[in-house]
């Protein structure tokens, strides 16, 4: 595992050095917040210091989260990413043609993998548009954005940085045609209430006849979801873990990575897939940027992220309620995923 992950980081090194050196021009625009959103001190210590423990899910994605995210994509049984990709690969020229976008708007893009099947789609169609990535992780944002630059020279790429629950009021006012992008199934790490109101904001920055594809897993069996979550190369372990390594750097926490447990189980009643850090011995942990130390029993857990999955006819209620109308609602054979495609009425 040391070894793989040794010779992954040279690759990433080789990439880095590339994208500085073709993206001198690279310059993301920083979103500032419209609302007051906590800090990773206040997070931490609203999260960390009363029970049942929690963290947000934001903070997994420093670079070594996000490359733990990416390889995470590429295991055989995390199915999501590459059913959707399978979904953007047949639908994408339909949907290009359907919404002929003057800007491509994408939520949490990481690494704009999947989105380069709407921009094959552009160019078979010779439409041009422009595209706006934006994301929590500056590092995956300029690497994204470098290489879309080089590979699809006519595509004009405008990176943005930012929290998007610290509202989208700030972004960019982009004249034309609309497509907003929210893939991966990260609707589903919002509580069903929260997931509404996010929908709803992206609404606002809508005006009729703009767009919103929207990706998100299925409720399926259960074997299938916790398989998904519980890689047998143990990367999501690695990627769950990780965020007990960025309070380490960040707080000068001293959690010992080696003193925790990944754990992914999907709640049937809830329909979500429900990820702890759980504590293997009794321990105590001292926070030092916070002054605090927390004390952990055996087995204890710290929820570390939700994911949902959801049933078609709930995503296209959704979509009826906040008053969009349903152009198509795209699954693959198997019915593992939905990726909705739907018009501001
Ligand atoms: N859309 C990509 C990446 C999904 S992983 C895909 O489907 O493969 C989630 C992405 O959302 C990561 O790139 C992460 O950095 C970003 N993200 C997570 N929380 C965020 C937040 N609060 N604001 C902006 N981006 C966020
Ligand atoms: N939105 C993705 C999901 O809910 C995020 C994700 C994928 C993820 N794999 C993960 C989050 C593993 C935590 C751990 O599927």
């Amino acid at each position: 595992m040391l070894s793989a992950f040794t010779c992954q980081s040279f690759f990433i090194m080789a990439s880095i050095t590339d994208t500085a050196r073709i993206s001198l021009d690279i310059q993301c625009l920083t979103i500032e917040p419209t609302r007051y959103v906590p800090d990773l001190k206040e997070d931490v210590c609203a999260g960390l210091l009363n029970r049942p423990r929690s963290l947000p899910p934001k903070y997994f994605y420093d670079a070594r989260g996000s490359e733990l995210f990416n390889r995470i994509c590429d295991t055989p049984e995390y199915y999501p990413t590459r059913t959707e990709d399978a979904l953007l690969q047949q639908a994408g020229s339909a949907i290009i043609s359907q919404t002929r976008p003057d800007y491509i708007i994408e939520l949490g893009s990481g690494n704009s993998n999947k989105t380069k099947k709407l921009f094959n789609a552009c160019e078979q169609q010779t439409h041009v548009c422009a595209y706006a990535p934006f994301d929590i992780c500056r590092p995956v944002l300029e690497a994204a954005a470098g290489e879309l630059k080089e590979n699809y020279r006519w595509l004009e790429v405008e990176p943005l940085l930012g929290d998007y629950h610290a509202g989208l009021g700030n972004l960019p006012r982009y004249d034309g045609v609309k497509l907003y992008l929210f893939l991966g199934s990260n609707i589903g790490n919002f509580i069903p209430k929260d997931a509404r109101a996010f929908i709803s904001e992206i609404k606002d920055q809508m005006k009729p006849g703009d767009y919103l594809l929207l990706g998100a897993d299925r409720i399926k069996p259960p074997s299938v979801l916790n398989a998904a979550y519980n890689d047998s190369q143990g990367v999501t372990a690695l990627f769950n873990l990780n965020v007990l390594r960025v309070l380490n750097r960040e707080l000068e926490a001293d959690f010992h990575i080696d003193n925790f447990t990944h754990e992914a189980i999907y709640n049937e009643r809830l329909n979500r897939i429900e990820m702890y850090l759980a504590s293997k011995t009794p321990q105590e942990v001292a926070i030092d940027k916070i002054n605090e130390k927390i004390r952990l029993e055996m087995g204890e857990k710290i929820l570390t992220e939700l994911s949902y999955k959801f049933h078609p006819d709930e995503l296209e209620a959704m979509f009826s309620d906040l008053g969009f109308n349903i152009i198509q609602h795209f699954e693959p054979d198997n019915r593992y995923f939905s990726l909705v495609l739907a018009r501001l009425k």
